[in-house]
């Protein structure tokens, strides 16, 4: 009867890039409307070649979204913030070999506390991304991600 595989357990309990940048150069919050959890990522970006040279999360959320966060961040390290916006949700279950279909919102939380972050950074630093392009960070968009087709 185990819920998880033992991917989404090692990443749960051996968890990679927990805490939070010092002075980030960008840093997102996201509440989960489906759970009340909440996620912080912070990143930081070498402005000259836009690469992500370190990310970190905090969350208030349960097991799945700490192996999502942790792979997440895993995944943005060392890609441009266009390749880094390109990371979906269904992405990181993959990655993660799987998560059980009611704890896909949770997935959501770090790929959308990602883009926040990301879209922090682009304010910050007056630049802008195709993939950012209708992102709004305090948009509820988990339903629409959260759809039988990313299980
Ligand atoms: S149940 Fe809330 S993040 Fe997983």
């Amino acid at each position: 009867m185990a819920m998880y595989n033992d991917k989404v357990m090692d990443y749960f309990l051996h968890p990679h890039n927990v805490g939070e940048i010092e002075n980030a150069d960008g840093t997102g919050v996201y509440g989960s409307p489906v759970c009340g959890d909440m996620m912080q990522i912070t990143i930081s970006v070498d402005k000259d070649t836009d690469v992500i040279t370190d990310a970190k999360f905090k969350t208030f959320g349960c097991g799945s979204a700490i192996a999502s966060s942790s792979m997440a961040t895993d995944m943005i390290i060392g890609k441009t913030v266009e390749e880094a916006l390109n990371v979906s949700n269904k992405q990181i279950i993959e990655e993660l070999g799987g998560l059980p279909a009611i704890k896909i919102h949770c997935s959501v939380l770090a790929d959308h506390a990602i883009k926040s972050a990301i879209y922090d950074y682009a304010k910050k630093n007056n630049k802008t991304y195709a993939g950012l392009e209708g992102f709004d960070p305090d948009a509820d968009d988990e339903e629409q991600e959260d759809t039988p087709e990313h299980i």
